[in-house]
């Protein structure tokens, strides 16, 4: 990789869940240098074992972990931000680079608090970055140059994709690629049940699942085929198949993972959350989700909601 940061000192602040995958990441990667590599955290006991897993500096002392930084990742909660940007605007200076990760926290705030020019870069990433397959959304305040973003970009990439958007898309990103991966587990395992439902045994119904989750993510990502092509060539066969199946006396799969999902005690409540993941993405201005299971789902899930039960 033709990204260096050697020499480069580096502060994560609030080195949680999102800000220790990141740290993790990018020491492992030997993108940073241990002895140059800054982290904060509330609490001490915690200070001490990730300073002892990770083999870098970890306090609780967010100005002294940013003096002389280049970079500073703010990974503290939304709430939490304010607070500690006041706590640092000693420290900083208009030649650092500062990266958030907070949902929702405008950079505008960031800058405001920080009292000076400061260049400050606002990333929503996803959790599958803890495997290197996730997805960072970044987009850039008043004073941010190209090779700043160049750099962010450099960062996020180590632990998955990124693209750069404008900042009045990131609240429309959270609902989307942060918000999504826990959407489409339920979707998953709801395919892996209806698996099992028709007589595969688990572990072969939830293979089955997660790769052909994987192959068709894979599939729109290699060839940037729109997953509607594949639909509308397909739909004619699948109600073929459908209606082959129900006149064998057998029910079909997508019948299968509707009914599981509409019907049964388990998985009423994953209805709704479908319905909600629906309506994000009419918010996003498309249309609802595309899978044939999320359709024969939503009308009967609207119906449900508007009951108050099923
Ligand atoms: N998790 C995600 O999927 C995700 C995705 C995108 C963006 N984000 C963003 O990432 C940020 C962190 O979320 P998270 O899920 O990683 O939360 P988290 O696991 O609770 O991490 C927050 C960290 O902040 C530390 N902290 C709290 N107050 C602090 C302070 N005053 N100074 C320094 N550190 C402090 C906590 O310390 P202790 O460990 O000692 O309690 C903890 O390590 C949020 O703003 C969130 O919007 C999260």
């Amino acid at each position: 990789m033709g990204f260096d940061l050697s020499g480069k000192r580096v502060a994560v602040l609030g080195a949680g869940k999102m800000g220790g995958i990141l740290l993790k990441a990018l020491l492992e990667k030997g993108l940073l240098s241990p002895k140059s590599t800054f982290a904060t955290v509330q609490h001490e006991e915690r200070a001490r074992a990730l300073s002892e897993k990770l083999g870098v500096m970890v306090g609780t002392d967010n100005l002294a972990a940013v003096r002389n930084a280049d970079i500073i990742f703010v990974c503290v909660k939304p709430q939490v931000v304010q607070e500690v940007m006041e706590q640092i605007r000693p420290n900083i200076s208009s030649k650092q680079l500062v990266i958030s990760v907070a949902a929702s926290v405008p950079t505008s705030q960031i800058e405001k608090a920080l009292g000076i020019e400061v260049a400050v870069i606002r990333a929503m990433p996803n959790t599958p970055c803890v495997l290197g397959c996730g997805m960072t959304a970044l987009c850039k305040g008043k004073f941010v140059n190209a090779q700043q973003v160049e750099t962010a970009c450099a960062l996020f990439d180590i632990v998955g994709k990124t693209v750069v958007v404008d900042e009045k898309h990131m609240d429309a990103v959270t609902g989307l690629s942060a918000s999504g991966p826990a959407y489409i587990y339920i979707i998953l395992e709801s395919l892996a049940e209806a698996g099992v439902k028709v007589g595969l045994p688990r572990d072969v119904a939830t293979l089955l699942a997660a790769q052909t989750t994987l192959g068709a993510a894979t599939v729109v990502l290699e060839t940037g085929d729109h997953v509607d092509r594949g639909r509308i060539l397909h739909q004619h066969e699948r109600v073929h198949a459908c209606h082959d199946q129900r006149q064998a006396g057998r029910p079909a799969l997508t019948d299968v993972v509707a009914v599981y999902l509409v019907f049964g005690p388990r998985f009423a409540p994953r209805v709704v959350v479908l319905l909600r993941f629906g309506r994000q993405l009419e918010f996003l201005g498309h249309e609802l989700p595309r899978l044939p299971a999320a359709q024969l789902v939503l009308p009967r899930a609207r119906q449900i909601e508007r009951r108050g039960g099923p």
